[in-house]
């Protein structure tokens, strides 16, 4: 995995780090001693054949599910005893998901899907929409801020979903470190505080 190429402390650490899940008929090992680090910065791609357990992997990451056991640090802090408000707020203000089915709001427009994230963090409405806008545009979609997700291409709707990771991770998206997925396609982009 990630090489250390500097002295500071990863912005993402795995140690021995396992899921399973349990069903009535089975146990699924969808991780087992998983190490990993990833730098400040750094950009890391997961592949794998389907099931492998690149989204599990994601979704601990990204603190929407927790290991079975083993260690995860996030910019040097142990998310272990994070209470759900935390982790929802670091989820808010650190990292950009990207979902493998883009879980766009249909009846949001694009601007309204881009900026629903902002106001839950109690961002200003000049401030959100210049965001917006920033976000839409580097993804070549503002053009299309009016229209509905069920207006627009598979790819098109990827890209506003990028544009809602990008508004998300906007204030130090040039120090960002992002994961992505390249069969599955969903992925998390995760920055420093
Ligand atoms: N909630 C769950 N309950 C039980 N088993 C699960 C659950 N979520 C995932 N699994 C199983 O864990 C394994 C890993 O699933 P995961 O979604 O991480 O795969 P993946 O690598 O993302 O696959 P794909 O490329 O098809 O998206 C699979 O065998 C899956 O069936
Ligand atoms: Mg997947």
């Amino acid at each position: 995995m990630a090489d250390s190429t500097n002295g500071s402390a990863p912005l993402i650490r795995l140690e021995a780090v396992s899921k399973v899940f349990f069903t009535d008929e089975v146990e699924t090992h969808a991780l087992s001693g998983i190490d990993l680090e990833i730098r400040d910065g750094e950009y890391v791609a997961i592949s794998g054949p389907s099931g492998c357990g690149k989204s599990t992997l994601l979704s601990i990451l990204g603190l929407l599910d927790t290991p079975t056991e083993g260690l995860y640090r996030l910019n040097g802090e142990s998310v272990e005893n994070l209470k759900a408000k935390q982790r929802a707020r670091i989820r808010n203000r650190q990292i950009g998901f990207i979902f493998q089915a883009f879980n766009l709001i249909g009846d949001l427009t694009v601007f309204e899907n881009v900026d629903l994230p902002l106001t839950y963090r109690g961002m200003p409405a000049s401030e959100r929409k210049k965001s917006v806008e920033e976000a839409l545009e580097r993804v070549g979609m503002a053009h299309r801020m009016k229209h509905y997700p069920s207006q627009l291409s598979g790819g098109q709707q990827q890209r506003v979903a990028v544009a809602r990771a990008l508004g998300a991770a906007r204030r130090r998206a040039d120090r960002e470190s992002r994961l992505e997925e390249r069969g599955g396609r969903d992925g998390v982009a995760a920055r420093c505080a």
